[in-house]
């Protein structure tokens, strides 16, 4: 009897410290958040950690929703930071490089930025020479909120950005969706809509060095972008219109070709962009479906990362303008020390009826997804 109340009193504890501990184990498989300072204008801005069963790892502020680290393993399981950045919010605000952020409202370069819409013509804030490049997403407290699911830890981010804001029309409210998943994939799903017509461009601007930031160069990464052509760009970096083919040129990445083989070739697109800062063509079209866009691997880690989008268009951007920055723990950023691949729309497309359309209108729903999907081999 004494025997079977014992062991009914051990059951009951037993049960009771599995219910009372599930909770802590929970809290501790939730997204942390911490506090990343004060925004220019007195915001409070917040870190969000998100983790997955694979030890990998994601920071993301809701300045600009920026990644600010991003931990993956290498082939033997040790752990490294893949993109450049800064350790505090003040040097975000004071950087002109967009580590990290989400770009918008058009990502990349509207020449002379100026554009006409419906027979309108607006006027945009030149903040690349005589163009407009990138806009300020990067620069404001979005609002954030926790969305995890069984898919991962996931971050939600919203911004309204208001008619007329850098010169762009219409109310434009975007959704950001980070999402960590146990494939060791950054997943990003982008949405939003207007109330007037409006161009629309948006893009992640992560600077990647597969051999964790600061290490060295990214030369020695090998690279495949599926495209045959890509669109060679005029002195201001502003596409000519031409869907140019890579074949027989340094631009046909379409198989797998170390970044640093032909950079510095004689060639004129590659002088004119110092490097690789060109829009790709992708094979996959704008047909709108998730497709693999590039692959690229570091052969010391053996760290692999492949880019998915619906996207058309594919910028490669070897840091060619990194001029010593000093970023996340006292590394300091050299030329090409880390490459972008950022998915889009081309360039200067509301001036190129050609390319297809950025427009967004009221009643449209915008909506792409872009994976960064991290392996090794
Ligand atoms: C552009 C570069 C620019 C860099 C940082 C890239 O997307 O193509 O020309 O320097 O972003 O703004």
């Amino acid at each position: 009897m004494t025997l079977r109340v014992t062991a009914a009193v051990m059951l009951a504890f037993f049960i009771a410290t599995i219910v009372v501990s599930a909770p802590q184990a929970e809290a501790k498989a939730n997204m942390q958040k911490q506090s990343f300072g004060k925004s220019e204008d007195g915001q409070p801005v917040d870190l969000y950690i998100l983790t997955n069963k694979h030890g990998m790892e994601a920071a993301i502020t809701n300045y600009g929703g920026t990644v600010v680290t991003l931990k993956v393993p290498d082939r033997n399981g040790k752990i490294d930071d893949v993109v450049l950045g800064y350790d505090k919010l003040d040097d975000y605000a004071a950087g002109k490089a967009y580590f990290g952020a989400i770009v918008g409202r058009y990502a990349n370069r509207i020449a002379h930025a100026k554009f006409t819409l419906d027979g309108t013509t607006y006027t945009l804030a030149k903040n690349d020479g005589d163009n407009h490049l990138h806009g300020g997403f990067n620069k404001r407290v979005w609002t954030a909120k926790d969305v995890s699911s069984s898919h991962g830890q996931a971050l939600e981010l919203t911004y309204l950005s208001k008619d007329g804001e850098e010169g762009f029309p219409g109310n434009l409210s975007v959704k950001v969706v980070y999402t960590l998943t146990n494939q060791n994939e950054l997943k990003i799903d982008y949405s939003a809509t207007t109330d007037k017509d409006t161009v629309l461009n948006l893009t992640n601007h992560c600077y990647f060095n597969l051999a964790g930031q600061g290490n060295g160069d990214i030369l020695q990464h090998q690279l495949m972008i599926r495209a045959d052509r890509f669109t060679p760009v005029d002195a201001n970096l502003i596409p000519t219109g031409e869907l140019r083919s890579v074949k027989g040129t340094p631009f046909d990445f379409t198989t797998a070709t170390v970044i640093g083989a032909r950079i510095d070739q004689d060639d004129q697109q590659l002088k004119l962009g110092r490097g690789y800062d060109h829009n790709w063509v992708l094979n996959s079209g704008s047909a709108g479906s998730l497709s693999l866009a590039a692959q690229a691997y570091e052969p010391h880690s053996g760290r692999v990362l492949e880019v998915s989008t619906t996207q058309p268009g594919l910028q490669l951007y070897t840091g060619n303008f990194l001029d010593g920055i000093r970023g996340k723990q006292g590394k300091i950023y050299n030329r090409r020390y880390a490459f972008c691949l950022e998915t889009q729309h081309f360039p200067d497309s509301p001036n190129h009826p050609d390319f297809p359309s950025t427009v967004l209108k009221p009643g449209q729903h915008y909506q792409s997804t872009t994976v960064y999907a991290f392996s090794t081999r």
